[in-house]
């Protein structure tokens, strides 16, 4: 069994080659820079660069795998959410792949991809709870199986890697920002500037994060002198507050899981914003004292990427599977489409 994959929904282009072993054949992941300068995603100009970076890496990875594309069982897309035009780009050309040497194609949901990734390399004990950090969505599920996701609470507003990226764009910085602030905290006080705590009830499972970016605009505003000083200090301001709040929320998580008597040994951190050790560190420690650990992707997991897509793939994968080619990319696919 040898699973093809692409990744195209916003400004990765990925591909991988997964075997029923688990191994990794050939993953590739190009980065496109050239959004750096404009601080966040042109779509335009990722679906572009998509269509010209797909077949180049597709050919490096069937190149440096040793696999003929006809020996490949099934290939899969990530058909939403995300940008449309990289969307399009991604699953026709891995649809045309798959009608050309008369295999079956699997839409796959990004959402899921993420969802999965832990279950890569742990072992995982059901229900576990997971939160879903990226630069598109936050979200807090209750996974009680594959294919049965519990979506708790989400953002009300922007997403977390989103304030991330915006907050490093009021600081001067280029896109994406979450490494950068993430570097620039080691160097500062996470104590020097006091910024808001949304949503900071007990029992509120959703996310806010407007509130925060806003202070830190006011702040930057009011001050003439970004030097240097002041933006290690906010970006470890920032990062505090973004992991206080995280903290609270699997507190506030774990007080509903006891109501409800839902027994939980293990909480994912999943998406490219699970990559910053301070949150990783400050998860731990909180997850500690429910007796609980927490599991995270492989490296090449956090960001967006092609094997998440083809683990998820090998998951569905049974041989009453049917072929999807109508299938349709939707930038606003949500996990609920996701069938048992
Ligand atoms: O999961 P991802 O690659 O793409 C989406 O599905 O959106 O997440 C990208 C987001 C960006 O907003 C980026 O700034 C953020 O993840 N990110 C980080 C770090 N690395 C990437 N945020 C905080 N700390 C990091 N080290
Ligand atoms: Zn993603």
């Amino acid at each position: 069994m040898i699973i093809f994959a692409t990744e195209t929904s916003c400004d990765e282009t990925s591909v991988c080659i997964l075997n029923k072993e688990k191994k990794i054949l050939s993953h590739i992941i190009h980065t496109q820079k050239e959004h750096g300068k404009f601080g966040g995603v042109v779509p335009e100009i990722a679906s572009r660069s998509h269509l010209q970076i797909l077949q180049k890496i597709t050919k490096q990875a069937f190149y440096e795998s040793n696999i003929n594309i006809k020996d490949v069982n099934l290939f899969c897309s990530t058909s939403g959410p995300g940008l449309m035009g990289g969307l399009l780009v991604g699953t026709t050309f891995t649809k045309s792949l798959a009608i050309g040497c008369g295999k079956p194609y699997m839409p796959i949901n990004h959402l899921e991809g993420h969802i999965l990734s832990p279950t890569f390399n742990n072992i995982i004990n059901y229900p576990y709870i997971c939160f879903l950090l990226t630069g598109g969505h936050t979200q807090l599920y209750l996974i009680r199986d594959i294919n049965k996701y519990e979506m708790l609470g989400e953002t009300l507003d922007d997403a977390i890697g989103e304030a991330f990226d915006k907050v490093a764009k009021l600081l001067g910085q280029s896109y994406p920002g979450g490494p950068i602030i993430e570097k620039k905290a080691k160097k500062g006080d996470d104590k020097y500037f006091d910024l808001p705590h949304p949503l900071n009830k007990k029992n509120n499972l959703n996310f806010s994060f407007s509130g925060i970016k806003t202070a830190v605009n006011l702040i930057v505003k009011k001050n003439n002198n970004i030097d240097e000083k002041f933006i290690n200090n906010m970006s470890a301001s920032f990062q505090k507050k973004i992991s206080d709040i995280l903290e609270n929320k699997l507190h506030s998580v774990m007080i509903y899981l006891e109501q409800e008597k839902i027994k939980v040994s293990q909480i994912s951190i999943v998406g490219g914003v699970a990559s910053n050790k301070n949150i990783f560190y400050r998860m731990e420690k909180k997850a500690k004292d429910y007796n609980c650990s927490v599991i995270l992707p492989p490296d090449f997991m956090f960001s967006d990427n092609a094997a998440m897509i083809a683990w998820v793939a090998m998951n569905k994968y049974t041989k009453k599977f049917n072929s999807d080619l109508l299938s349709k990319p939707n930038p606003r696919l949500s996990i609920d489409s996701i069938k048992l």
